[in-house]
């Protein structure tokens, strides 16, 4: 292992790693010794954009923590989040498509009631979401936890409010015995991820925004079925073609109908004009 150079170093790195016991660890480790010099090689970075590259990476490193998880935006805007979910959910007809999970999910949502509201007086168009959960082969999934959370219409979820209790917008409800679940929000809007990071620097230097279309989240579990992470997107959503985490479905996407102010279908008075979230869900057997 001497007098190494651009065209024996790659070797004599995977040389150094050919004892390591775990032999997932050997594989992962040789693939990305391979791609890593694959890369330099081909851009041949100066030492200053070496040196940026590392600053780069260290700014993403200090800007994660419990509450802002640049690294995972890192991957999302490069769809590697996206392309980690492909590999993972190759599912058959029946099954709901996935999607990212994204970084303001909370663990300890309200437990709430079926019918309620999770926007609390929030502002924007009432949503009324009648959704029903099954197994992909069809049979009723009664009891189902369904985790559901969104932005509000400024584009904020509520753990990015510094003021917020971390707990409007989302909540955990169960299904009732055919699968059903009906509650009470706003018509999710458009957002932009967080900008303000490197993350942000990248997407600007490359003329890419930072929104992602109009959607609600779901995780939804059921004893013996795999965990659903998906959204359901409102169509007509100017971004929906340029989701910069790539994580738009057709099948996830819906229209969200339009109804006229009075009486909604659990006889609340409706002063404005409300829209509709219909959708069947169907989950994987673990
Ligand atoms: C989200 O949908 O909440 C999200 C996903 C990826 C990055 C940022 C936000
Ligand atoms: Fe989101």
């Amino acid at each position: 292992m001497r007098d190494l150079n651009e065209h024996n170093i790659t070797d004599a790195v995977l040389e150094s790693f050919a004892a390591t016991p775990n032999t997932r660890l050997l594989t992962i480790v040789n693939s990305l010794v391979r791609h890593l010099h694959g890369f330099v090689k081909d851009i041949e970075p100066t030492f200053d954009e070496w040196l940026y590259a590392i600053q780069f990476l260290t700014r993403t490193g200090q800007l994660s923590d419990s509450s802002r998880q640049e690294f995972i935006l890192l991957s999302d805007v490069l769809g590697v989040s996206m392309l980690v979910d492909a590999i993972n959910h190759r599912l058959p007809e029946g099954a709901t498509q996935t999607t990212v999970l994204g970084p303001f999910f909370v663990d300890n949502a309200p437990d709430l009631k079926q019918g309620q509201d999770i926007s609390q007086g929030a502002a924007g168009t009432p949503l009324y979401v009648e959704v029903n959960v099954a197994a992909a082969s069809g049979e009723a999934l009664p009891d189902a936890v369904v985790d559901v959370w969104q932005s509000d219409s400024d584009g904020f979820y509520d753990v990015q409010r510094a003021d917020g209790d971390g707990h409007n917008l989302r909540g955990r409800f169960r299904t009732g015995p055919q699968g059903e679940l009906r509650f009470w929000s706003i018509t999710p809007t458009a957002y932009p991820i967080p900008d303000d990071g490197p993350v942000g620097d990248l997407l600007k230097a490359s003329q890419r925004h930072s929104w992602r279309p109009a959607h609600l989240h779901f995780m939804i579990s059921a004893e013996g079925y795999q965990t659903l992470v998906t959204h359901i997107f409102v169509d007509g959503d100017r971004y929906l073609d340029s989701d910069t985490v790539f994580g738009v479905k057709q099948s996830l996407i819906d229209t969200f109908p339009e109804r006229p102010a009075g009486t909604g279908p659990d006889g609340r008075l409706l002063a404005s004009p409300w829209r509709q979230l219909n959708y069947s869900f169907g989950l994987m057997p673990s």
